[in-house]
């Protein structure tokens, strides 16, 4: 791991890291050793702490690359001491002086720095600062609000820098190996039309033709697939993409994307290229071991059978296991009902919970019921028989072929869902990731990967009554499921997969539909009319008849590939300057209302939404409201 050094130093201090000072050609608060010893330099830095003994004070200079130790003496350098007596936390200071070795038993094995100090013989105040909101130097929680409103103060946080270098470092590593293997970084637009990834599309209006909009990329999707039609055939880019849903830890509505497209190529040539890349880059930039390499794969039909979960963490155990079989007779209307609707009855076995309490139980099948379920049944196994509110409707025969059919031993808690496999996967996937949060069962030092594949291509959309692509309407198919893409096309699957590591999907792509009439059907499909299709995909389609060569590619999250690799649970951390909770600029105020006449320029003029009255109307701007 490149960054091991921050191990080495304090708390509050800031990583020492590879590009300094050679590079840069200056010497930094990271920079002295013993061998500088006697050699007079000059600083620039913030005040990390200051001390004052009486006589001498002690300053910690900080900048990004370390700490270095100033002392200042009253009695050799008055000026500089009486300086330096002035001095509050985050001054920004230039520092000349004598590099001293520090006093036997002085020495700080914790700063790289920490053999040797600085003795101030000049100190010039370059600028001041006021109180920060929240210690710059001390590793505590601070609230977020707060941090995201002076965001350019909480980089200057030893966590913070560590993870905005770390992401320079990935990113560079990306350029350079994608670089080294003949693939072209080629810039697409922002201002686009609206490429169809699944959120609602975030506008632009334009001033030039009032009443039209651009849409800013869900994706570079349909661009680098142009690219390709363009001879262009490996193509990436570090591409920013803004989609308009709802935040959720891993979400934010622009991150970003490595993007990359590849001609002539099949499944294995996208997925090798990105597990020899991510192979790489976990191996270099993080701590964490792979629990098997190459990844595994696993069909989207058995992540769901068995996770619930289109992107399981295979970390633990704990499958859902389909318990319908022994209950093919049963009595207990709940179950029997749901098994003659076409419904499934399945489980998990809990390991160590049979002792839980009433109110424990109680509080899980309250989370389950939060996510869909109608009821959840528990059963407690133990060494003298089991305890379960549904003992009363089974036979005995009944629970026992159902315990053994699971591998439920004494002392572990089954929890039992019946409904439709939509809610049964839905509510028992998030019950399998809470209890392997609880018990601590899955490993944060190892990485646990992934292929997901054969998605089906289109699902149902209950709410618009029609099929919908799963991916995106680009993804091609299997030609041997072709068959069925008018008469059932549930049951195609596409050329599609994702890239899964410990639960989180960090990338997903497919092999394209590269001929027109193939990507007409498509849309036909998804209930596009062939009258807006020009207007929609006018220019995809078209270039599809100009000899658009057979593709496919792949995207990953950078900002989840940064958060994995830093082991932080929020994508905010991983972010110089994201977006809050609520998708808001805290620092800025963004979104913010603006002039009258800049909507009069527009053609604009605002209307009460569903959401409520219109922001001219309101007090306070949206992102104030927070
Ligand atoms: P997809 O929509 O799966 O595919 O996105 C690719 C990857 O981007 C990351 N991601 C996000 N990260 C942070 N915040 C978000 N709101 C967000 N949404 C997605 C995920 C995801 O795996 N054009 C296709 C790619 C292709 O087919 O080549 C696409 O965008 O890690
Ligand atoms: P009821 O007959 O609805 O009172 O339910 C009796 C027991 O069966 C209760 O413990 C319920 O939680 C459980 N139960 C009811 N419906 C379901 C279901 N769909 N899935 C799992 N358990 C259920």
């Amino acid at each position: 791991m490149t960054m091991t050094t921050t191990a080495t130093e304090t708390p509050g201090a800031i990583t020492t890291h590879d590009l300094e000072p050679a590079v840069t050609g200056k010497l930094t608060c990271g920079s002295l050793r013993a061998g500088h010893v006697g050699e007079t330099v000059t600083l620039s830095g913030w005040v990390n702490r200051r001390r004052d003994l009486g006589g001498l004070v002690f300053i910690d200079l900080r900048d990004r690359y370390g700490v270095t130790q100033v002392v200042c003496n009253p009695d050799r350098h008055p000026e500089a001491h009486q300086i330096a007596s002035d001095v509050r936390g985050e001054f920004v200071l230039q520092v000349s002086g004598t590099v001293n070795r520090r006093p036997d038993g002085t020495v700080n094995p914790r700063l790289v720095t920490g053999e040797v100090e600085l003795e101030a013989t000049s100190i010039t105040v370059l600028n001041t600062s006021k109180t920060p909101p929240f210690y710059i130097n001390e590793d505590v929680d601070v609230d977020e609000t707060l941090r995201l409103q002076h965001r350019y103060l909480d980089l200057r946080r030893n966590a913070m820098q560590r993870n905005v270098i770390l992401r320079h470092r990935v990113v560079k590593f990306i350029r350079d190996y994608l670089d080294e293997r003949g693939f072209l970084e080629i810039e697409t637009p922002l201002l686009i039309k609206s490429t169809p990834e699944g959120a609602r599309d975030f506008l632009v209006p334009s001033s030039g033709f009032p009443g039209t909009f651009y849409a800013l990329p869900q994706s570079p999707q349909q661009l680098k697939q142009l690219l390709m039609v363009s001879g262009f055939d490996r193509y990436f880019q570090i591409a920013r993409c803004f989609r308009d849903e709802a935040q959720r830890a891993d979400r934010q509505p622009e991150f970003t994307q490595l993007d990359v497209e590849m001609s002539f190529v099949d499944e294995e040539a996208v997925m090798g290229l990105s597990e020899a890349l991510f192979t790489e880059i976990v191996e270099r930039y993080s701590d964490k071991t792979f629990v098997s390499k190459p990844f595994p794969r696993m069909t989207y039909a058995d992540a769901m059978a068995r996770y619930g979960n289109d992107r399981p963490d295979i970390r633990f155990g704990m499958e859902l296991q389909d318990v319908g079989p022994a209950l093919a007779s049963t009595g207990f209307k709940a179950f029997a009902g749901v098994l003659e609707g076409g419904g499934q009855v399945k489980a998990i076995v809990v390991p160590g919970c049979g002792g839980y309490t009433r109110r424990e139980i109680d509080e899980v099948t309250d989370l389950a019921k939060r996510s869909g379920a109608k009821g959840l049944a528990t059963i407690a196994v133990a060494d003298d028989g089991v305890k379960s509110p549904i003992a009363k409707f089974l036979t005995e025969t009944e629970i026992t072929a159902l315990t053994t059919r699971i591998g439920a031993a004494a002392g572990d808690l089954v929890l039992i869902v019946a409904d439709q496999p939509a809610v049964v996967a839905k509510v028992l996937s998030g019950l399998r990731l809470e209890f392997g949060e609880r018990l601590g069962l899955a490993d944060p030092n190892v990485m646990a990967m992934l292929w997901v594949h054969e998605f089906p291509l289109m699902e149902w959309d209950e709410d618009g009554q029609r099929w919908d692509a799963t991916h995106n309407p680009f993804s091609g198919y299997y030609a041997e499921d072709e068959q069925y893409l008018d008469t059932d096309p549930g049951r195609v699957r596409a050329r599609q997969y994702d890239l899964v590591a410990n639960g989180n999907e960090v990338g997903g792509g497919s092999i394209r539909i590269h001929r027109r009439a193939d990507q007409e059907r498509m849309f036909g499909l998804m209930g596009y009319s062939t009258d807006v299709l020009p207007e929609r995909f006018g220019a995809l389609l078209d270039a599809l008849e100009y000899g658009a060569p057979p593709h496919g590619g792949i995207a990953w999250g950078i900002d989840r590939l940064i958060m994995l690799l830093t082991g932080e649970e929020n994508i905010r951390q991983v972010i110089a300057f994201p977006k809050s909770q609520r998708g808001t600029d805290l620092m800025f105020q963004a979104p913010a209302r603006v002039e009258t006449t800049q909507l009069d320029d527009l053609g604009l003029a605002l209307k009460p939404t569903k959401a409520g009255p219109t922001e001219a109307a309101a007090m306070v701007t949206p992102a104030e409201a927070i």
